[in-house]
């Protein structure tokens, strides 16, 4: 049997960062982890690049039963002290939009500085563990039984992640621990997610797949994102269409503002002045991508007609439904290419400084595993990054 004073459950962002700072402080600490490599989720997030943090991570940027809960570690530990360690290491990155920031070579990077980071603080990591089994003996200590050997600790910090990916390893091993412990874990679901789409609406929109516009996609609770749409060959997609779907849910419509910077109800009385004569064909396709204002054409949203022929009912209609086009997904994707998983062991039970779980003391829930979900733009890693220092301050 190993012995540690820490044992940490998944060597993904959170998990890393809570064992540089437990390391950092005498702690001996060991970080068990199914994978052959860690942070093999940072490894693939930005496209390679890894959007590391957001300049702007505010508690409104996150997704909790309680909104309160993240508001202690995000101020502990904030995107600049993050920002602040990265350039310790002299990474180099940049900023994207939005207050997105992106290493400038690769996810690697990042990886690289947490594991230096870990060796510093003598942290030890077990690859290729998989957990199988959590107990508590009678004398408090936990042992984690994985596929390799027995560990016995005094604080175990459980970061094992979500349900998203689980071809990268994604299992419920955080909740399975959470409920064997009495915690209650909320429903979850997959978010930032591409949207699928019924088979009349896939008719609609065949032949647009890797048409984009900036658009500003709503829910029905009233969220808003004004970012870009994608069509894609299987629904919808593009940034817009993830950050809303973490606020859909089955069954409901998306309204999509398609010229959120444009009055169109002007825009059409100018046309119909000043270009009357030419098409409103060719008049949207100057401010919308031509093969999306075909389909528009083709199902009668807009009319073929010039921009003189249009009544001041049609112009307020037209505009109205360019401002209001309206969308009932069928789906999404779900955890096999969502970024994030909504839901997970819920906060109430846990403390919100170090995270350690109210009802079994020594026992820590950090990262995706807990019903915390931050917006697309770097503010997932950012939770990560703070919740993990926060715990690793007190386990
Ligand atoms: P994470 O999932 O990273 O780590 C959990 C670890 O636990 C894994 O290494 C897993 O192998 C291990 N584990 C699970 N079960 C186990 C078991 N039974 N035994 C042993 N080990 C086990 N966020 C962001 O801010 N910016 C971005 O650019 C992106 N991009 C992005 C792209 C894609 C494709 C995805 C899927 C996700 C993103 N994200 C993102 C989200 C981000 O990746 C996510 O929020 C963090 O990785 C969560 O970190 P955790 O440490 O909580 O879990």
């Amino acid at each position: 049997m190993l012995n540690f004073d820490v044992v940490i459950i998944g060597a993904g962002a959170a998990g890393l960062m809570c064992a540089a700072q437990a390391g950092y402080r005498g702690r001996s600490v060991a970080v068990v982890d199914m994978g052959k490599k860690a942070g093999r989720k940072i490894l693939i997030s930005g496209g390679g690049r890894c959007n590391f943090t957001n300049e702007g991570a505010t508690p409104q940027n996150y997704l909790c039963a309680n909104p309160h809960f993240v508001k202690s570690c995000l101020s502990r530990y904030t995107q600049h002290d993050f920002i602040e360690l990265v350039d310790r290491h002299g990474l180099a990155y940049h900023h994207k939009t939005l207050g997105q920031l992106f290493c400038d070579n690769s996810a690697q990077d990042i990886v690289d500085i947490l594991l230096t980071e870990c060796e510093w603080a003598g942290v030890e990591l077990f690859l290729r563990n998989e957990v199988i089994k959590v107990e508590r003996t009678e004398g408090g200590r936990y042992l984690v039984t994985t596929s390799e050997q027995v560990f016995s600790c005094e604080s175990l910090v459980v970061a094992a992640g979500g349900l998203t990916m689980p071809k990268l390893g994604a299992t419920p091993i955080g909740y399975k621990i959470a409920e064997q412990f009495g915690l209650k874990v909320l429903p979850t679901m997959a978010a930032l997610v591409p949207f699928t789409l019924h088979d009349h609406d896939k008719a609609r929109f065949d032949g647009l797949a890797g048409v984009s516009l900036p658009c500003t996609a709503q829910s029905e609770d009233g969220t808003r994102f004004k970012e870009n749409l994608l069509f894609t060959h299987r629904g919808l997609s593009g940034p817009a269409i993830l950050q809303i779907s973490s606020f859909w849910r089955a069954g409901q419509g998306v309204i999509v503002n398609l010229l959120p910077d444009t009055d169109m109800q002007a825009q059409l009385h100018d046309w119909r002045q000043e270009q009357g004569n030419k098409s409103l064909k060719n008049l949207l396709s100057t401010i919308l991508p031509k093969r999306f204002v075909e389909v528009l054409i083709n199902e009668q949203t807009v009319p073929e007609k010039n921009a003189n022929q249009l009544s001041h009912s049609e112009i307020e209609t037209l505009a109205h439904a360019l401002h209001h086009w309206h969308i009932k997904p069928n789906g999404t994707e779900g955890y096999r290419t969502a970024e994030v998983t909504l839901g997970g062991v819920d906060t109430d039970e846990l403390s919100s400084k170090t995270f350690e779980a109210k009802k079994a003391p020594g026992l820590y829930f950090i990262g995706e595993v807990t019903d915390v979900t931050g917006w697309l733009g770097g503010y997932n890693f950012q939770y990560a990054w703070s919740c993990g220092w926060a715990c690793g301050q007190a386990c």
